[in-house]
């Protein structure tokens, strides 16, 4: 059976701002990155997704890109970039861009040469409409809560930008402008880079009549909007299967490998619909490798809603599809806070339990930085939000993103091991006490936890690509088997997701290979057997 590299992959997401500065400037950088391989290697981790570090203005940090080509010189530059890339390679970790292709910074010279006049050759590289009257639609920018068609009084036109003002939408029905797109990818995959993330790749194509978007009853992700028009919109399937052959057809990596695919492509959809999220597979399995269904970042605190989500997500993948998974990511609050109790041991346990089934469920897992120790969320004080969308919003709560993307916990120096006295997002004031350092020390820790699920990953086949069944149990219970190639093969996961303890029936003797109360090795007698509160059990 061949099995292509991104369907065993353990991925973890890097916020480069807020991982590690290495010349004590605030922001984090790729220096920070490569010295900190060993821990990721360390960690189990075989592929890092790097939020953009592009040249930008920043005025959505890095998801508006001034120069697709070029590295931002907060981040570093070409240099560093290449010596990040070859120490993962020594280090077996792969390296995922974040490609932001439907939309530029504002400052891109493309868009300063398309404003300039109608005339300009890149001028229908973006989305103009006649700035007399109103608006044409209802469309939103929605980290401003204003019309996304924003004035150009130099051309007498409206461009588009549903994010802010700043961030202008390419057409992605202009063929220069694919082909302009595709040459960036090539020149990422001639430096050797593994592959992209595609932000919010879903919206690549609007509704060529421009109309407006119905009403929806919800807040949070549609901002009171269905996006059907102005994201969303189901051309973007042609986009994929041209973006698939660029990425087939780039060379190979490793000259001994002759499997197509080894470039991966991960869609960032638009709002948590795990169909929209399925449909970016492409029926035919030409389209992108993966896409992330965010069910799970809003599913509450239940066993069947997970064992039903993930059901969901299995069955509408299409033929050959390929599932994943994530907890947390730099646009949400963080799965530690979601899943918080009030007594700090049961969010700690909570923490154990969602590692656990992030690691053992079917699907490439991909874990966010700083969820492996547990970091939570905080509210911040107005004076230190930077996020357009939680300015925009404050004091709404936790609408805003700075409360995810606060500094790396390395240790609980004054610094918290950042690299900078004054971080350009303060530090979780828990830092003292939960940080990598500490939790390196403690056999009993969440990261140590983390450590002993990518380890058991990595030894046991069945948990990397084995079939999975779930195994029908009592409600606060999440059970199933990953199955590998002869019947007798199978791992057995247990997860109590109720904090007091639960009688389960158990078929046959078990032999623990991981457990959150229980030693590896040690075994778990045929018949009835009580779960700890909290507990997780791997087992054979
Ligand atoms: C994606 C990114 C988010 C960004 C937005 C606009 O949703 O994850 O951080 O603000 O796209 O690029």
């Amino acid at each position: 059976m061949r099995v292509a590299w991104w369907e065993e992959a353990v991925f973890y997401q890097i916020y480069p701002r807020s991982f590690k500065d290495s010349n004590g400037d605030g922001i984090g950088d790729l220096p920070g990155i490569t010295e900190k391989l060993d821990y990721l290697a360390e960690l189990g981790i075989d592929a890092l997704w790097i939020s953009p570090v592009f040249p930008s203005p920043m005025r959505d940090f890095g998801y508006d890109v001034a120069d697709y080509r070029g590295i931002d010189p907060i981040f570093g530059d070409a240099g560093d970039f290449a010596a990040l890339m070859r120490e993962a390679k020594k280090r077996g970790i792969k390296i995922v861009m974040d490609l932001v292709a439907n939309h530029s910074s504002d400052e891109h010279p493309w868009f300063t040469e398309a404003r300039a006049s109608r005339e300009s050759p890149k001028h229908d590289w973006y989305i103009w409409v006649p700035e007399t009257g109103a608006p044409p639609n209802n469309w939103k920018a929605v980290f401003e809560l204003g019309s996304a068609w924003h004035p150009n009084p130099g051309t007498g036109e409206r461009y588009l930008g549903t994010f802010t003002r700043h961030q202008p939408e390419f057409d992605w029905r202009n063929p220069e402008l694919r082909s302009a797109f595709y040459d960036i990818m090539k020149y990422w995959y001639d430096l050797g880079v593994d592959g992209f993330r595609l932000d919010v790749a879903t919206a690549y194509m609007k509704d060529p009549e421009l109309r407006s978007n119905p009403f929806s009853f919800r807040a949070i992700p549609d901002f009171f909007q269905k996006h059907l028009h102005d994201r969303n919109h189901r051309d973007f399937h042609a986009v994929f299967r041209e973006m698939r052959q660029v990425a087939d057809e780039s060379p190979a990596l490793d000259p001994a490998s002759s499997s197509p695919g080894e470039r991966v492509l991960i869609a960032e959809p638009y709002g948590e619909d795990a169909e929209l999220a399925a449909s970016c597979l492409g029926v035919a399995g030409d389209e992108l490798h993966l896409a992330f269904n965010f069910e799970f970042l809003k599913q509450p605190w239940e066993a069947q809603g997970f064992r039903a989500s993930a059901e969901r997500w299995y069955a509408l993948l299409p033929k050959g599809g390929w599932p994943n998974f994530t907890l947390g990511n730099h646009d949400k609050p963080r799965s530690a806070w979601r899943y918080r109790s009030r007594k700090p041991g049961i969010t700690e346990a909570r923490a154990k339990l969602t590692a656990a089934m992030l690691l053992t469920l079917k699907g490439t897992p991909f874990l966010y930085y700083g969820e492996e120790i547990g970091m939570t969320c905080q509210r911040l004080p107005k004076a230190a939000l930077r996020d357009p969308l939680g300015i925009a919003t404050w004091p709404l709560g936790f609408l805003g993103r700075d409360p995810e993307r606060t500094p790396m916990q390395w240790s609980g120096a004054s610094d918290g091991g950042f690299g900078s006295p004054s971080p350009w997002l303060p530090m979780n004031p828990d830092w003292k006490t939960r940080n990598v350092e500490a939790q390196e020390a403690d056999p009993g820790s969440l990261l140590s936890w983390y450590r002993s699920l990518t380890k058991l990953r990595r030894e046991e086949a069945e948990l990397r690509h084995g079939e999975i069944r779930f195994v029908d149990s009592e409600g606060e219970i999440l059970a199933y088997e990953r199955l590998g190639e002869r019947p007798d093969d199978k791992i057995l996961v247990y997860l109590n997701f109720s904090s007091r303890r639960i009688r389960i029936g158990i078929g046959k003797e078990l032999r623990v290979l991981l457990g959150s109360h229980r030693a590896p090795g040690s075994l778990v007698a045929a018949g009835a057997a009580e779960l700890g509160p909290c507990e997780a059990l791997i087992a054979r």
